[in-house]
């Protein structure tokens, strides 16, 4: 029996040392330790031995040569699983000291980046941000916001008509009432899109354009409550402490409405050419929820009231960055975009 497992371990010996890949080692490992390996056999046939010296001598030895195949294989798997990494690695001809990323890499629009930024201001106060359909119907975009068919506040918005009846809604304010059907007071709102007028084309006119909108309903609200958010919202994106002032402006959906002015960024309120002298910039129209509003998107105005406002998200990009022209910003020119990296 010494020789059987003298012979079975010279042959182990020689066909590891031949081994190259795991799968090879594997296979080795089932013949010479697995349930069916000489090794167990004669293991199994110790039994069978008489003599007890000689008995427990085998026993022995067949384990510890079991033991050092054993060991000798997880050394061997190691080195040809490590070897096979290097190969594949090599054959793919992967050069693993590039760096990760290009120099070419490419970077949020403007408008994405302000967006994201008001998101993240108002999202802290509580608001949160809903989406509403680009191609719309006629009562969303302005029925349901106090401009009934053949009024003349239809006109204040150049309006695309498409064939399907439908049309290319004109603000972000087709989310008020569709807010307020699906969720009831208290409700705090933002509707950040894209909207779309039937413009001419200049330097401050284009047929999309960004806006976010913006829907506080609760018990008891009140103009301070208006200004305040405003006052927070406008210092937190300039990064000042700015000054409001509000002017009444009339938008059919809100009573009172207002111009929401902030004093010049430019000029600090001394008047130049940036403000027409005025020590004033127009920023945000706003004001009081109109009741019939509410009523539209079945909200008691007895109980409830609140404010609206619209932010020209285009517009704040252009003040921002100090962009003169807001075709750019749908003009897909590299030359500008790689500004905002
Ligand atoms: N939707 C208006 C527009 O695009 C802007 C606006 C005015 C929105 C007053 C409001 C508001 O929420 O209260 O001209």
């Amino acid at each position: 029996m010494k020789k059987r497992l003298n012979d079975f371990h010279n042959a182990f010996l020689s066909e590891i040392e031949a081994a190259l890949t795991p799968e090879q080692v594997r296979d080795i490992e089932i013949k010479y330790l697995g349930k069916k390996s000489d090794i167990h056999l004669m293991l199994k046939n110790i039994g069978t031995i008489e003599n007890p010296d000689e008995k427990r001598e085998m026993g022995k030895i067949i384990n510890s040569t079991r033991n050092e195949i054993q060991k000798i294989i997880e050394e061997k798997r190691e080195i040809v699983e490590k070897k096979s990494i290097e190969r594949k690695i090599s054959e793919n001809h992967m050069d693993w000291s590039m760096p990760v990323f290009s120099a070419d890499e490419g970077s949020l629009h403007p408008v994405t980046i302000v967006q994201r930024e008001v998101e993240s201001i108002l999202t802290g106060m509580g608001f949160s941000i809903v989406d509403g359909p680009e191609m719309e119907t006629e009562y969303y975009n302005f029925e349901a916001l106090n401009i009934p068919k053949f009024h003349p506040a239809r006109d204040m918005q150049d309006t695309f008509h498409l064939v399907n009846n439908m049309i290319m809604r004109t603000h972000t304010s087709n989310c008020q009432s569709r807010s307020m059907e699906k969720m009831k007071p208290p409700l705090k709102i933002i509707a950040p899109g894209k909207c779309f007028r039937y413009e001419a084309l200049d330097a401050s006119h284009e047929t999309a354009f960004y806006q976010i909108e913006g829907l506080l309903v609760d018990e008891n609200i009140n103009i301070s409550n208006l200004i305040a958010v405003m006052k927070i919202l406008l210092s937190e994106i300039f990064r000042r402490d700015v000054k409001v002032r509000l002017r009444p402006g009339y938008f059919p959906f809100v009573e009172p409405g207002f111009e929401l002015d902030i004093n010049c960024l430019i000029c600090g309120g001394a008047g130049c050419r940036t403000c027409k002298n005025s020590g004033w910039l127009e920023l945000m129209p706003c004001g009081m929820v109109h009741p019939n509003v509410l009523r539209y998107g079945n909200i008691d105005p007895e109980k409830y009231n609140g404010f609206a406002f619209g932010l020209g998200l285009t517009r704040l990009v252009m003040m921002r960055y100090g962009i003169a022209d807001i075709r750019l910003l749908n003009g897909g020119d590299l030359r500008f975009l790689k500004q905002f990296r």
